[in-house]
């Protein structure tokens, strides 16, 4: 686990960075600890925090560690293994051996880091410490830092966080190579889903088919997988329907290679060979959004105009068959688009499927001058910010048919003038359809992660006719 790494010097010059950009105070890291699902010893697959991996590449429960932005000093704490845990989980290399590996030499027992923090904050130094997300960290923090469990959060350094992002959202050539083997590894997820769902299967049949490529990779999921024929409700996370002829499967998945670097794609297929009518020409405008937002990726031009644009596309066509009305620009800028696009256009990703969410979602993808919209719709587009060579996003558009928000909106007389409810009735039963691929920018534009999957109807329906015939 801890040995799949990239080599030392990476792990040397990302901190090295860190260090120089801080440049005051002591930076202080916590990896992940086991966390208990219904009692201490039955722990969730253990999950490494990926700020710490990112540094530190050490993928070991129970391990913090601190750099000293002035004296350059890097310690690593964590605690041996006795004879009791060996027998219940093998060996272990010693926590100095694993510090050597990613090139720090002093180690420490973790009870020592409380009493090291309060020395150094009794002496006037800066500490500075990433919001925390699990609550066993939070308590930790709370108790270092003598402060309500409440406020941690709020007392996180921003300076840290904004480095970490700037540093981590522009992703190493090596880094590109392993999220292309973790888009791969989702890819034979999808493929797997598409070639051997039939009528009568459970999702639940499904999902496990869709796991197990994701298991065969190395690693595991990268985020629960939505494997669903309601594709209306964005994180669907049930699997007990039957899937049944006329129905659509929209499979939202991704997998997380050895080193956790992850993948994220989505595909809509017909349960039956064929896609029915209606559903082919909504298919084809979620396409169409698709492949323009994609021809739109390049550094310089900001996600939220791409997400602007697609959400232009979506109206546009949908007008096209008579259930939206007005001009597509005016519709979007006054967001009656949310009625069929209330999500984001994509996010970053990386070490985590939404990359670095955990530090905030206003840093990651906007800007001091480019803050999050409140708008329904406009304010689950976690990306907004400038596109760089080097980031890594998904690009997903989708329209989804949400009964309860049609009806409410339709009590309330809202967007009437940009939405024909009549027809829109008619469509309660649809579901929802979503594309998703996942793309790096360069410096000219963009260059598609992993490979592509069957996508345009005649490709899925040639596929699926092939399983069913
Ligand atoms: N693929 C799941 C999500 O982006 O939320």
């Amino acid at each position: 686990m801890h040995f799949n790494t990239f080599d030392t010097l990476t792990y040397i010059n990302r901190r090295q960075k860190l260090k120089e950009k801080v440049n005051t105070g002591i930076i202080l890291l916590l990896g992940n600890h086991e966390s208990p699902m219904n009692y201490r010893d039955n722990t969730y697959r253990f999950r490494q925090d990926s700020t710490f991996l990112y540094y530190f590449g050490l993928d070991v429960a129970g391990l913090a560690a601190i750099i000293d932005t002035e004296s350059g000093e890097e310690i690593i704490f964590g605690t041996e293994l006795t004879i009791d845990d060996i027998v219940w989980t093998g060996p272990l290399p010693s926590v100095s051996d694993m510090a050597k590996s990613i090139g720090i030499d002093q180690t420490k027992d973790y009870t020592q880091l409380g009493t090291i923090l309060s020395k150094a904050r009794s002496s006037g130094r800066q500490i500075h410490f990433l919001p925390p997300y699990r609550h066993d960290n939070m308590i930790r923090l709370g108790d270092w830092f003598d402060m309500p469990v409440g406020v941690v959060n709020d007392k996180a350094s921003l300076i840290l966080i904004k480095t970490i992002i700037s540093q981590r959202s522009v992703k190493e050539k090596g880094e590109i190579e392993e999220i292309h083997k973790a888009v791969h590894i989702s890819a034979n997820m999808h493929l797997a889903a598409m070639q051997y769902s039939l009528p009568g299967m459970k999702e639940y049949e499904v999902a496990a088919r869709v796991h197990q490529e994701a298991l065969k990779g190395g690693g595991d999921l990268s985020f629960a997988t939505i494997l669903t024929v309601n594709g209306e409700t964005l994180h669907n996370h049930y699997h007990g329907n039957t899937i049944q002829e006329g129905q659509m499967i929209l499979c939202d998945a991704g997998a997380e290679t050895v080193k956790h670097y992850a993948g994220d794609m989505t595909c809509t297929f017909p349960v039956g060979k064929s896609f029915t009518q209606r559903q082919k020409e909504v298919y084809e405008i979620v396409l169409h959004t698709h492949e323009s937002a994609v021809k739109m990726l390049r550094p310089g031009i900001t996600y939220k105009e791409v997400y602007l644009k697609a959400a232009e596309n979506i109206f546009s066509g949908l007008k096209a068959l008579g259930l939206t009305k007005g001009d597509p620009a005016e519709a979007v800028h006054a967001g009656a688009h949310a009625m069929f696009f209330q999500c984001g256009l994509g996010h970053m990703m990386g070490l985590d499927v939404h990359d670095m969410e955990d530090l905030g979602e206003q840093y990651v993808g906007y800007t001091d001058t480019l803050t999050k919209s409140t708008q329904f719709g406009m304010k689950s587009l976690r990306l907004g910010r400038e596109l760089e060579p080097g980031f890594v996003l998904t690009v997903e558009p989708g329209i989804y048919f949400i009964p309860t928000l049609i009806d409410k909106w339709r009590a309330e007389g809202k967007y009437k003038e940009y939405i024909n409810y009549d027809k829109l009735e008619t469509y309660k039963d649809f579901s929802g359809i979503r594309i998703e691929e996942d793309f790096v920018i360069t410096e000219t534009g963009s260059q598609l992660l992993g490979r592509s999957l069957p996508k345009t109807v005649a490709e899925i329906e040639a596929l699926r006719s092939s399983v069913l015939k």
